[in-house]
């Protein structure tokens, strides 16, 4: 594994990796998310997280799939960010959550700039993201890295950062 500095350089934000004890913390995050968010998050309402989700999250090993949070000033996880390993050794997807009463304070677009580049230090320079077509918020801050739309499906559509 190589070592993955960009997460410990997340400036002001109180954030680290994600570790297996994190169980409770997240599926607390989870439930103080609003529907819409779970839907824009997984596409799909659920209402707690699945223990196939919680398993990227809290199983990382740090190379194939990383996971970063966000706390606030309690300790408490407000924000994920992740990526994973899909298909072959140089691409991964991305996703990130913020909890809806911390949203627009600049918390997505610093943990997804520690993902992007944790996940390029292990070689994935061929990122993307799956988002519902009508979440301005995910195609404005993904468009902002440089992310470009790639064709929808259902609704969902695929923004790919190539290179
Ligand atoms: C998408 C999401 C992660 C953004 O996180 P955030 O912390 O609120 O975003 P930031 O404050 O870092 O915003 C960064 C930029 O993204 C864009 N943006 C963020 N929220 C936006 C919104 N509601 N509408 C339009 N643009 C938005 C803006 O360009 C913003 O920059 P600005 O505030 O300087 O204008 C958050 O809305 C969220 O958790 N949504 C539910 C889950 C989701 O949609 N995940 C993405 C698919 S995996």
């Amino acid at each position: 594994m190589k070592p993955c500095t960009a997460i410990d350089e997340i400036s002001a934000l109180p954030a680290r990796r994600l570790r297996a004890d994190d169980s409770a913390a997240v599926a607390d995050m989870f439930l103080r998310m609003s529907e819409q968010s779970r839907l824009r998050r997984f596409h799909s309402v659920k209402p707690y997280i699945g223990e196939q989700e919680l398993a990227l999250l809290l199983d990382a090993d740090h190379t194939k799939c990383e996971a970063v949070a966000a706390m606030d000033d309690d300790g408490r996880i407000i924000a994920v960010a992740q990526y994973a390993e899909m298909g072959d050794p140089h691409t991964a997807q991305i996703a990130v959550v913020v909890v809806d009463e911390h949203q627009r304070r600049g918390i997505g677009r610093a943990l997804v700039g520690a993902i992007m580049r944790c996940a390029r230090t292990n070689g994935y320079d061929r990122l993307f993201v799956k988002t519902l077509l009508d979440n301005d918020a995910a195609m404005a801050l993904f468009g902002e890295f440089g992310f470009q739309p790639y064709g929808d499906e259902d609704g969902v559509v695929e923004l790919r950062l190539f290179g």
